[in-house]
């Protein structure tokens, strides 16, 4: 949440710091602001809302510097605004900083601050305010000072009109990296922001500060004693975050996942696992959203390959619930960003009671993957659209893979993983039909996706992807839950959407939506099978190629992600920002 860059080098600022923004533009689109000293003088400029009105706030200015901060912003601290919007200032406006993250203890350190004007509701601004009275000449050692009395979390960057050639910074429980490049060092947020200058980055942990000026990167621990570190090179290139042609980043990432599913299965049949499953009689799957409802899926292959006692939980809501862990309890996370906060709480508190904690994540070098006692990456590359589409095909996948080489049945499992890539394609050529449903049903009220067993599970996400770049009210419910209330809401303008991919239940399903039809309901039916009693009922039916077990959940999900896309665009949204969303939610 929030996206920081900062540039020190020998080429303009601004440009650097402008397109690092644009790619961190994901994590937060209510405002986005930069300053660059020129001159010994900072100066700043703001806009609210997505990066295109900060660049024309900047359109035609000549802003001849080196060094600059910039932020794009998810309110958490006071509404979307321009005063609201980052960087803040120090009251003599000596010293302006960027802040991802929550200063809890903000509302106490304003209480003694000497700064008269305080014109932000943000918590950011009072810390720029206590940096400008704690400075001492040597910023670090003033940021080192600061953050010794703050509570919260952070990736906060500092500079000081002063001191033209470095930028200081600190970080706790948010992500921030340093790329190093010829043109100069970039700090962000995370790493498309710096992959057309360079694939070198320094990776910042909990507790520890940097110091970085054009030609070095000095990164400190808590206490500012200089630590030996070396970059390491991701192996991602700029391309991969481009839109290659494509409309959307959504609707580039759909198409991208049959790629995924082939070097996941390439890999990850190499790969060995380490975590013993048999060791284990308490499992829990942790994750938030879309990661959630993959972990269900992980959740439905272990319950039917172990003894084991198997629960899948929202993270947010599994530190309160008492969970029994000790050391036969095993935590399964999924997660795409790899700092999702209360993801990152629940592995912290699961490590502490002595469980093992197995995580399938996508970014390389993320808080929760270098927390974990093993980590499986999940290959999706970078995910861009904050609707998540590749990250959850990714997810289910290498957690198939992975579970199948612990029940000793890899072989069995790539094989069908090869089938399931040219089913893929064949899932995708339905793309123009589901372009026309969505214009058919764009102007409905509200929409229910119904499903029993594992279908109830990709109900949830679809419901979800539709919601999130749709706005339109969108549940999941048990197909058979439906008449115990919620059936009240059905009327001509719902559209129910029923998603079949297991025989058994079919009947059940269909009955079901013969109730929702007789209420007057629009009906359409996602089934991997040609059915009479399907087609009595359902006004349209999405066909998809039919496949093994849990394979079902990456191929039946695939309609569902298209109808949510094809929606946004007829309804004209901004299908890759969605209001009010960010991509990584870094607080809890
Ligand atoms: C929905 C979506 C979110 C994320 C959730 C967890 O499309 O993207 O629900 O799945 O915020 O994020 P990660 O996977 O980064 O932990």
């Amino acid at each position: 949440m929030c996206g920081i860059v900062g540039f020190v080098g020998n080429v303009k600022a601004k440009e650097v710091i402008v397109h690092g923004l644009k790619k961190l533009e994901y994590r937060g689109y209510d405002s986005a602001g930069i300053a660059l000293n020129i001159d010994n003088d900072i100066k700043v400029y703001k806009a609210k809302g997505k990066m295109e009105n900060l660049e024309g706030v900047l359109e035609g200015k000549e802003l001849d510097s080196n060094i600059g901060i910039g932020h794009t912003r998810w309110a958490t601290h006071g509404e979307p605004s321009d005063v609201n919007a980052h960087p803040h200032s120090s009251e003599s406006g000596d010293i302006v900083i960027v802040h991802n993250g929550i200063i809890e203890n903000y509302l106490d350190i304003k209480k003694g601050l000497k700064a008269k004007k305080i014109v932000s509701e943000t918590d950011t601004e009072i810390v720029a305010h206590k940096l400008n009275e704690n400075y001492n000449g040597d910023l670090l050692d003033t940021l080192k000072r600061t953050i010794d009395e703050v509570r919260g979390t952070y990736a906060l960057v500092v500079m000081h009109k002063e001191v033209k050639d470095e930028i200081v910074l600190a970080k706790k429980g948010s992500p921030i990296i340093i790329g190093t490049s010829e043109e100069g060092n970039i700090i962000a947020s995370d790493i498309p922001a710096v992959l057309k200058y360079t694939n070198k980055i320094y990776i910042l942990e909990d507790g520890e500060y940097a110091r970085v000026t054009k030609d070095e990167v000095q990164i400190f621990d808590k206490k500012l004693k200089l630590i030996k570190r070396d970059y390491i090179e991701v192996d991602m290139d700029e391309k991969t975050a481009e839109k290659d042609g494509f409309d959307h980043f959504m609707i580039k990432e759909i198409h991208e996942q049959a790629k995924v599913i082939e070097k996941i299965v390439n890999t990850k049949k190499l790969e060995k696992v380490k975590t013993n499953i048999k060791r284990y009689n308490k499992i829990y799957f942790v994750a938030c959203g879309t990661a959630h409802y993959a972990g269900l899926i992980g959740k439905s292959i272990l319950d039917r390959n172990t003894n084991a006692a198997v629960f899948a939980e929202v993270a947010s809501e599994f530190r309160y619930n008492e969970p029994k862990i000790d050391r036969k309890t095993l935590l399964v996370v999924t997660s795409q960003s790899g700092e999702t906060a209360d993801t990152l709480a629940a592995v912290r508190m699961a490590k502490e009671k002595g469980a093992r904690v197995l995580s399938f994540i996508n970014v390389v070098g993320s808080t929760i993957a270098r927390e974990s006692d093993e980590v499986i990456y999940t290959m999706a590359g970078p995910e861009i659209a904050v609707a998540s589409t590749k990250a959850y095909t990714s997810q289910v996948m290498t957690m198939i893979l992975t579970f199948s080489k612990m029940f000793g049945k890899a072989v069995d499992v790539v094989n069908e993983s090869k089938e399931l890539m040219m089913k893929f394609d064949n899932v995708l050529d339905i793309e123009g039909y589901v372009k026309q449903l969505s214009n058919k049903y764009k102007d409905v009220d509200r929409a229910f996706f119904l499903g029993r067993g594992m279908d109830y599970n990709l109900a949830k996400e679809a419901a979800l992807k539709l919601k999130e770049v749709t706005y339109l009210s969108s549940e999941a419910y048990p197909a058979g839950e439906l008449k115990h209330g919620p059936i009240a809401l059905i009327d001509d303008n719902t559209l129910v959407v029923g998603i079949m991919t297991d025989e058994r239940l079919y009947e059940k399903t269909i009955s079901n939506l013969k109730e929702v039809k007789a209420r007057g309901a629009k009906v359409l039916a996602i089934i991997n099978d040609r059915n009479d009693l399907v087609l009595d009922v359902a006004d349209d039916v999405i066909y998809i190629p039919k496949s093994q077990g849990e394979f079902n959940a990456v191929l039946a999900n695939v309609p569902s992600q298209l109808f949510a896309y094809h929606m946004a665009v007829a309804k004209e949204l901004d299908v890759d920002m969605p209001r009010n969303l960010a991509k990584s939610v870094t607080v809890e």
